[in-house]
């Protein structure tokens, strides 16, 4: 009821007979068994969702991943009702295949931006920023979309999906943008064996399609990349943004620092930048002016807060890389050109199979002999 056939299935089985083509056709298929849920969920080719980006995730990229046989995500956290309504048309023009919208649960129109959805009849609403209340959920179940949540934990998990979360992402700490503590390895281990009812997909560091197929052989339906579609042709980041990102290696996205637990900071994983040394500065001089009973605690926080207002913004649409806030996922490291968003979907596959391939085919000699049938 909740998953849907995909617009096409451009996975052939593989044909009885031996050789290199009916490998080809069997890793291919065996792909295609492997992330058959998070497709028919999805209705795409492939079951890879392109996360929602702030600034980044518009008409042009989204379009380019779901014509390309991915998922693609509107990122809505800047953006009112109307500017939503007139983003899901503009994608509708560029793409008739399957694409969703990301909706930030603390955004102060949030019930105006789900019936925005529910209107466009978009078909997947993702709730991201938060963990979303019931009435939230079922509102956009109400409009006949369906639901998928962010979960950092499993307990999580089975709560959203007994609020009617159709699906679940689960995004570990190495993920570009607002981040949780725990890794992707260890929250995949902790989530995929226990949570079979709704398709499960995965976030944060993934950069290559082994790392895919190593989360579905653990029960993944599929996954969801950010950074990596960054860099591509269709993207409208600034060409600063994207040389930040191609000179980068991993150990430069980073978490942002708090100084004090009095004044928490929400942790963000970007770039290190001149802003990021600021933030630290910021922060210490605030909390002496605090210190010395200038602030109240309230404003204290305010002010640190207040330091990335619009810094996304800055660096990817105008290119300013020094003050503004260049998050990025620590797969960064692994994008090194730009590549049209087709290029980097087919070469994530091509991985993904490269790796398959090492696998013994049912009714090859390998698994025969595997089996102890060899002679
Ligand atoms: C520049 C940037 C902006 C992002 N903005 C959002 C957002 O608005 N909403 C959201 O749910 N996730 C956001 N994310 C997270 C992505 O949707 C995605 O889950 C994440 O990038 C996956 O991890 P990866 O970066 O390791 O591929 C953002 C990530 C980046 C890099």
């Amino acid at each position: 009821m909740n998953e849907v056939a995909p617009a096409a299935a451009r996975l052939p089985a593989a044909p009885p007979s031996a050789g290199p083509e009916a490998d080809g056709c069997w890793r291919r298929s065996e792909l295609a068994r492997l992330w058959a849920r998070g497709r028919r969920f999805l209705g795409t080719d492939l079951a890879i969702l392109g996360g929602a980006m702030t600034w980044v995730s518009e008409r042009r990229l989204v379009a380019a991943i779901s014509n390309a046989g991915g998922f693609g995500v509107i990122a809505s956290g800047s953006m009112s009702p109307d500017q939503l309504a007139a983003e899901i048309a503009a994608t509708s023009q560029l793409t008739d295949r399957p694409f969703g919208v990301n909706l930030i649960t603390l955004h102060p129109q949030l019930d105006a931006l789900i019936d925005v959805c529910v209107a466009q009849r978009v078909g997947h609403v993702v709730l991201a920023g938060g963990i979303p209340g019931a009435a939230a959920i079922q509102r956009i179940r109400d409009g006949g979309a369906r639901v998928v949540c962010f979960a950092p934990a499993l307990a999580v998990a089975r709560k959203l999906v007994r609020l009617g979360a159709d699906a679940i992402v689960i995004e570990g700490s190495e993920a570009g943008g607002h981040i949780g503590p725990v890794s992707t390895a260890v929250l995949a281990q902790e989530v995929l064996p226990h949570l079979g009812e709704v398709p499960v997909f995965v976030a944060g560091g993934i950069g290559r399609g082994e790392a895919i197929v190593s989360y579905l052989d653990m029960g993944a339906a599929g996954v969801q990349l950010g950074t990596r579609f960054v860099c591509a042709h269709e993207s409208i980041a600034h060409p600063r943004f994207k040389e930040a990102f191609l000179r980068a290696a991993a150990r430069d996205a980073v978490p942002s620092v708090q100084l004090d637990p009095r004044f928490p900071v929400i942790p963000v994983r970007a770039l290190a930048n001149p802003a990021t040394v600021r933030f630290r500065d910021v922060q210490r001089a605030v909390i002496d002016r605090f210190n010395r009973g200038e602030l109240s605690l309230k404003e204290a926080q305010l002010e640190i807060e207040h330091f990335w207002a619009g810094a996304l913004r800055r660096a990817v649409i105008d290119g300013d890389i020094e003050t503004g806030s260049l998050m990025a996922g620590q797969s960064v490291g692994l994008v090194t050109r730009e590549q049209s968003v087709a290029d980097i979907l087919g070469e994530l596959v091509e991985q993904a199979l490269s790796i398959i391939a090492g696998r013994a085919r049912p009714g090859s000699p390998v698994a025969a002999g595997a089996a102890g049938l060899g002679g």
